[in-house]
């Protein structure tokens, strides 16, 4: 959660078109910025690109690669045909990309100024303060599909298995799911009002809508996963939680602390607040030998082991520690001992 490089760099390739730009990214009354002579797309990229490093905005090229072809209707700068790049953009065009770009220079994450974000090729409607999904977490999705696919059916089964996502932000983690797995179905929990509608109105876009419950729950209250017993045990639970350390919450970007909600982020003095409450609910909604997934923090793989030896009552095992493309220990897998 602390840089956008890779973030960005990672999505950076790939064609592919957007739709047109979102009406709320825009701000009236935005200071105007010398735009006399430059008219094409190449020569907007250029200008914005310095204007951005003199001001100290990260990832200055990719910002105004990304806002430009945002602006001309496609997904990157790269996939836009040789023509469209050279040729001269109209008047609503070019005042567009300078209300934009305005947004970039208060620190707005790219994200929320294109307002949509891809995720496990997925395109997702983002929006400010609901968590914008992270690259890595697509590796924490791909390990969960891998189990997933290796579980061995139950006879006479004739159902996927029934996920439960604790903390769902925009939906990346579980509609992303349920689009590889489509026997699943999916119960997403968040605290936040704007995440659990973001989640819903996501699941439409993608017609994912009929294999999705939301359920807005703050799992750190007294008894609240009595409210998901209904749905009957889960096979798995899921969850990138809050899980910085309360002390580096101040580091962070100033993209992330000024828009990203702070309960999406703090997990605490050691991170491990949400995570504790996760892993003392889940033995009451987990079928025997159901498994849980967690991003953490690279710190959190010896806290998560050493907690769940506090709490042998659990029945709850630390089975692997997997790393992020970065090569720290972000995942976990554990599983709930069998009968
Ligand atoms: C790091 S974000 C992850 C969002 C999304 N799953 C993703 O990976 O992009 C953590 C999410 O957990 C939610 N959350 C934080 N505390 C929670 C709690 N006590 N109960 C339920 N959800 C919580 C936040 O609102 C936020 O949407």
């Amino acid at each position: 959660m602390e840089s956008w490089g890779p973030m960005l760099r990672a999505l950076l390739s790939g064609p592919g078109r957007r739709g047109g730009t979102r009406g709320w990214a825009f701000r009236s009354g935005q200071p105007h910025l010398p735009l006399a002579g430059l008219s094409s797309a190449t020569e907007l990229v250029n200008h914005w690109t310095g204007v951005f490093e003199k001001r100290g905005i990260p990832e200055a090229r990719e910002s105004s690669e990304y806002i430009v072809a945002h602006v001309l209707g496609a997904k990157t700068f790269q996939s836009l045909r040789p023509a469209l790049r050279t040729q001269p953009l109209s008047p609503q065009q070019l005042q567009c990309i300078q209300e934009l770009s305005s947004c970039r220079l208060q620190r707005m994450p790219v994200q929320y100024i294109l307002g949509e974000w891809d995720f496990k090729g997925l395109s997702l409607k983002m929006a400010p303060p609901v968590f914008i999904p992270r690259p890595e977490t697509e590796e924490l999705v791909e390990w969960v599909l891998e189990e997933v696919v290796q579980r061995p059916r139950v006879e006479g089964a004739q159902d996927g298995p029934l996920i439960l996502e604790v903390g769902c932000g925009s939906g990346a983690i579980a509609l992303s799911l349920l689009s590889q797995l489509p026997e699943s179905r999916v119960i997403a929990v968040d605290k936040g009002e704007a995440a659990i509608s973001l989640t819903h109105e996501n699941a439409q876009r993608l017609r994912l809508q009929d294999r999705i419950w939301m359920v807005p729950l703050d799992v750190t209250l007294e008894g609240s996963w009595t409210h998901l017993l209904p749905w009957g045990p889960v096979d798995l639970v899921v969850s990138n939680p809050p899980y910085v350390f309360h002390q580096d919450m101040e580091q962070l970007a100033p993209e992330i602390r000024s828009y990203e909600d702070v309960a999406a982020l703090d997990g605490g003095e050691e991170g491990m607040d949400v995570i504790a409450h996760i892993l003392a609910l889940a033995p009451q909604l987990l079928k025997d030998s159901g498994n849980i997934f967690l991003e953490v923090d690279p710190r959190q793989p010896e806290l998560v082991s050493r907690w769940l030896q506090s709490r042998p009552d659990l029945d709850l095992q630390l089975v692997a520690v997997r790393r992020d493309f970065c090569g720290r220990p972000r995942f976990l897998h554990i599983r709930r001992s069998g009968p």
